[in-house]
């Protein structure tokens, strides 16, 4: 085959295939056989292995995702990803269209739409041709995850037609239908994983998976909503989910043109219904004036656009019968009630457990034994008791009693702030094993092969009965554990030899100071760069790191006063842990080599002292007016009006802390 013929026929079968692909996923009406569809693929794989000088990164032999990569780039979005107000009754959004009705004098419609519950995700496309995808990010940065979104096979990689912008933006949300998610969840019991929270979730963690291939399998779709560029072929939003329809985006029949607050209401009563039956989680509607004319007379506020608004659907909730109560003790010695349910399927997966938070819940549910109980899913996704049904109640009912003792050690409980505490945390099982659980996790000393089981098969066998005897632990004592052969017990006993070069702000996240979290450990190791330095600080010295308040000061010289916590301190540094920064951690970067930084506002993570040291630490000098010479106006809450005018006047970039933030990481 000439290279002329091998061009031709690679081209003929991408458009075969990209149509295939579009009929069989978008709209569901295959006119081609599997067997078909793979023979072709085939044959288009082996002519783009023989030429590659033909390589287009949206050849459909993409689709089954690439090499894993190391993590995502941030980009800027060319039009930031705002949110949108939110309403929860019909006088809501009649305010709402009365506010606008009065900014604007026009005449105008309205395009009532489902609002998707997955992640939004920003695609854009050059001559349409997709070219790169975002995620929304923190609006105006998002991470690029075009090798991920590539595999989306509702999410088109050459647009059909010709009359698309020559850029143009295409915003949606990817998502995961829900008899996937139950089909994915099902098989993570099966093989006795944890299962997913909800679609959503699973969606997020799957576009921020860095191994496309897996990407490809748990097949995400993309639903689109949204087109933005400079000039665009329709003047309203209706007829823009049509024209995207056209182009071979997967926009739903669930939409419909609204004149007034009765035609609205009306497909939101329909869908409120409807919703259950639609195969993708939907948690309300997106009201948005329909012409594109009156949307930009009306604009944007610093957060959403004034022509939209998102009508929530109230929260789905179920009755069901309380059997018992579990208190269960946690790593720092907390004990939290949790409620025993029947069984009940809510939002797409049975609960059978539901939080109840603390005593004072208990009490203000005025909870009784074998009450009937309404639950709902917190921020849809933990399920919680929020209400009883007391016409159900049988009148000997006892009322729930918090546990004055640990369930476990028997030890009696201590009451500080809302919570009760077990304080016996060094002789108490479930903390002893929580605590060595959070020990080993990924994001403290990631030991791998450790999984619940092994520990607590550990514990039973009293081979270790805290973290620094894990360092002791030799092969031998693994083999003979039950369903440990020689290779598990190798990689257990290498993993553990690899964790002691984890760095101080893991191990000291390790440790469990309660309080202390990723974050903040980071914070403390950074500011006082070794364990020692950070033992000898005073609670004020704490207080002074960013973020850490008395609660956490507290707790810390609590930690580090306990003689048990000192010794095994003092076995783990024995063993060669890292208890202070190393030498490349130590800060040097030259992120931010000679430029220069005025400082304005307020700021989240940082003092002034602190932000001018990050600055200085990174290469960068700050001064105090904003000139012709300043690089960057670094901006945090409410920044000087005077220097932001200024900046705007010499066209210097505004950061904002974010920003910074990324810039440095
Ligand atoms: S339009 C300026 N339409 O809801 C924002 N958004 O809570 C315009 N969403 O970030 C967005 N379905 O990710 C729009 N039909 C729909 C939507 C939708 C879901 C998401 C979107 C947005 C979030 C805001």
């Amino acid at each position: 085959m000439t290279k002329e013929q091998a061009k031709k026929r690679i081209e003929e079968l991408r458009k075969i295939l990209n149509e295939a692909n579009y009929r069989y996923y978008v709209l569901a009406k295959p006119t081609i056989s599997d067997y078909e569809y793979d023979k072709l693929l085939e044959e288009l794989e082996k002519l783009e292995k023989e030429f590659p000088e033909f390589d287009d990164p949206n050849s459909p032999t993409k689709r089954v995702g690439g090499e894993p990569v190391k993590g995502f780039k941030t980009v800027k979005h060319k039009y930031p990803m705002l949110s949108l107000e939110k309403s929860y009754n019909i006088d809501d959004l009649k305010d709402w269209i009365k506010r606008i009705k009065r900014l604007v004098n026009d005449d105008f419609t309205f395009c009532v739409e489902l609002k998707y519950d997955g992640v939004s995700l920003s695609n854009k496309y050059v001559n349409g041709r997709l070219v790169q995808s975002l995620t929304r990010g923190d609006g105006i940065y998002g991470d690029d995850v075009t090798q991920n979104a590539r595999t989306i096979r509702t999410l088109p990689l050459v647009l059909k037609g010709n009359d698309y912008p020559e850029e143009l933006y295409v915003r949606g949300e990817a998502m995961i239908a829900r008899e996937k998610f139950q089909k994915i969840n099902k098989r993570q019991e099966e093989e006795g994983k944890d299962t997913y929270m909800n679609a959503r979730n699973l969606a997020a963690g799957t576009l921020k998976q860095l191994d496309s291939k897996i990407v490809a399998q748990r097949g995400l779709d993309f639903i689109a909503y949204t087109m933005l560029a400079e000039k665009l072929p329709v003047d309203n939003q209706c007829d823009a989910l049509k024209k995207l329809e056209e182009w071979g985006f997967l926009v739903p029949h669930a939409y419909k043109k609204a004149k007034n607050i009765d035609e609205i209401m009306d497909f939101i009563l329909d869908w409120g219904v409807k919703r259950f039956d639609f195969p993708y989680d939907t948690d309300g509607v997106v009201i948005k004036v329909n012409e594109f004319d009156v949307q930009k007379k009306l604009g944007y506020t610093a957060k959403a656009p004034r022509w939209a608004m998102a009508y929530k659907f109230p929260a789905e909730r179920k009755l069901t019968r309380l059997k018992s109560v579990d208190f269960q003790v946690g790593r720092t010695g907390k004990v939290t009630p949790v409620a025993n349910l029947e069984p009940v399927e809510l939002g797409g997966s049975i609960v059978r457990r539901a939080t109840l938070h603390n005593e004072d819940n208990i009490k203000k549910l005025d909870l009784h034994e074998g009450d009937y109980v309404y639950v709902e899913k917190a921020g849809e996704v933990i399920p919680q008791v929020v209400e009883v049904e007391k016409s159900k109640r049988k009148p000997d009912a006892k009322p729930i009693e918090f546990v004055k003792k640990c369930p476990v050690c028997d030890t009696p409980l201590v009451k500080i702030g809302a919570d009760y505490f077990c304080v016996e945390s060094d002789n108490c099982l479930p903390q002893i094993k929580e605590k060595i659980k959070h020990f080993v996790s990924r994001k403290a000393m990631d030991i791998e092969g450790l999984g619940p089981e092994t520990i607590d098969l550990l514990l039973e066998k009293g081979l270790i009965h805290n973290v620094a005897d894990l360092y002791d632990l030799k092969k031998e004592d693994l083999i003979p554990l039950e369903r440990l052969g020689e290779k598990s017990a190798d990689n257990i006993i290498n993993s553990i030899e690899k964790s002691k070069s984890q760095t101080f702000e893991k191990v000291l996240y390790a440790l469990g100071i309660r309080h202390v979290g990723e974050t903040t450990a980071k914070k403390l190791a950074r500011h006082f760069k070794s364990l020692d330095a950070l033992m000898n600080a005073t609670p004020e010295e704490l207080e002074k790191v960013g973020d850490i308040g008395e609660k956490t000061a507290q707790s810390i010289k609590e930690f580090f006063e306990n003689p048990k916590n000192l010794d095994i301190i003092n076995r783990l540094r024995e063993k060669g842990l890292h208890f202070e920064l190393t030498e490349d951690e130590l800060p040097k970067s030259n992120k931010l080599q000679g430029k220069k930084f005025v400082i304005s506002g307020t700021f989240e993570h940082f003092s002034r002292d602190e932000l001018k040291k990050s600055i200085e630490e990174n290469g960068g000098k700050v001064v105090s007016s904003v000139s012709k010479n300043t690089d960057y106006l670094l901006a945090g809450e409410k920044p000087g009006p005077s220097k932001m005018e200024k900046a705007k006047k010499l066209g210097i970039p505004v950061l904002s802390e974010e920003e910074y933030l990324k810039m440095i990481a």
